[in-house]
């Protein structure tokens, strides 16, 4: 988040825990949170990813750590909670980023390659947020689900990232209605196509992208500082009142109805 949209120290005091590595969007986020004042767990598989990303943090200034655990498995999660807490005392922000992808037809998808994404994406989002749940009951803390937006319409070679993302956009809308009460916020965000990231290069071949890019209303891909502006707001202050939403990121390109792959 290079340059300076919101005030200084908007997310001081809070401690983030964000799953999906040290890499793309999420990577994106765990930065600018600790740019914004927060400490931050970042939470994946490999500890190649991570580590570099929280030194990154640690250098610049920020206060970050590097925990390894794969988001399928509730005790890993629930180990890499406890670490988190230890180190910086709670959990007070949870990003749910933590994402598998590939292209394939639905014909093609085996039943453990539609199970493999579904366990990441959307099973890994709950363990999650039942491991963290009483540290954000304690602390009135909040939840970030990051989800996307292949399933609004029909979305070709993405089956199974469409159901994992519209199970993730319902465990937003459910667990606002249930642990409101607490006090705890948990909203979404669903990005668009973003230039600088992983899952771009490995989902949109070269040859579709300028046409891709031509039909965003907005006439430009996303990056990921635009994901990571919309979530410092979500998690600050300054969005207090807004519980259960899901925030479109994506230049208006859905409403244009154009899908990635064709
Ligand atoms: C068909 C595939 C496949 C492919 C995996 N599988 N890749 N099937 N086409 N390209 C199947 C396997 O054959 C296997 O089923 C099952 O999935 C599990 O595969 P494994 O490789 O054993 O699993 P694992 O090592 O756990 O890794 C799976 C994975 C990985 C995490 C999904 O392949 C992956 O995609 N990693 C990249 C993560 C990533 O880029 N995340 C960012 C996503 S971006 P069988 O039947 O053979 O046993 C994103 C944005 C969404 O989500 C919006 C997009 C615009």
């Amino acid at each position: 988040m290079s340059e300076r949209i919101f005030n200084e120290g908007i997310l001081s005091g809070r401690v983030a825990f964000v799953t999906g590595g040290g890499t793309g969007i999420t990577g994106g986020v765990a930065r600018a949170f600790a740019e914004s004042g927060a400490s931050v767990a970042l939470v994946s598989r490999k500890m190649d990813h991570l580590q570099p990303a929280a030194d990154a943090i640690n250098e610049a200034g920020g206060k970050a750590l590097a925990v390894t655990a794969d988001v399928r498995q509730p005790e890993e999660v629930e180990k890499a909670v406890a670490q988190t807490i230890e180190h910086f005392g709670k959990i007070d922000i949870v990003v749910n980023g933590a994402a598998g992808n590939f292209l394939c037809n639905a014909e093609q998808l085996s039943p453990n390659g539609f199970g493999t994404v579904v366990d990441i994406d959307l099973k890994g989002t709950f363990n999650v947020c039942r491991a963290t749940f009483a540290q954000l009951k304690e602390h009135r803390g909040q939840i970030l689900n990051i989800s996307a937006t292949l399933h609004y319409l029909g979305t070709p070679m993405q089956l199974h990232v469409s159901a994992a993302k519209a199970g993730v956009d319902a465990l937003t809308r459910n667990l606002a209605v249930e642990w409101g009460r607490y006090g705890i916020r948990v909203n979404g965000i669903a990005p668009g196509p973003i230039e600088d990231t992983e899952g771009m290069k490995r989902l949109v071949p070269e040859m579709f992208r300028a046409h891709l890019r031509k039909n965003i209303p907005l006439g430009r891909f996303g990056r990921i500082a635009d994901i990571e502006k919309a979530a410092v707001f979500i998690c600050s202050d300054a969005a207090s009142f807004i519980n259960g939403h899901v925030l479109v990121v994506d230049g208006g390109q859905w409403l244009a109805g154009n899908r990635i792959a064709g």
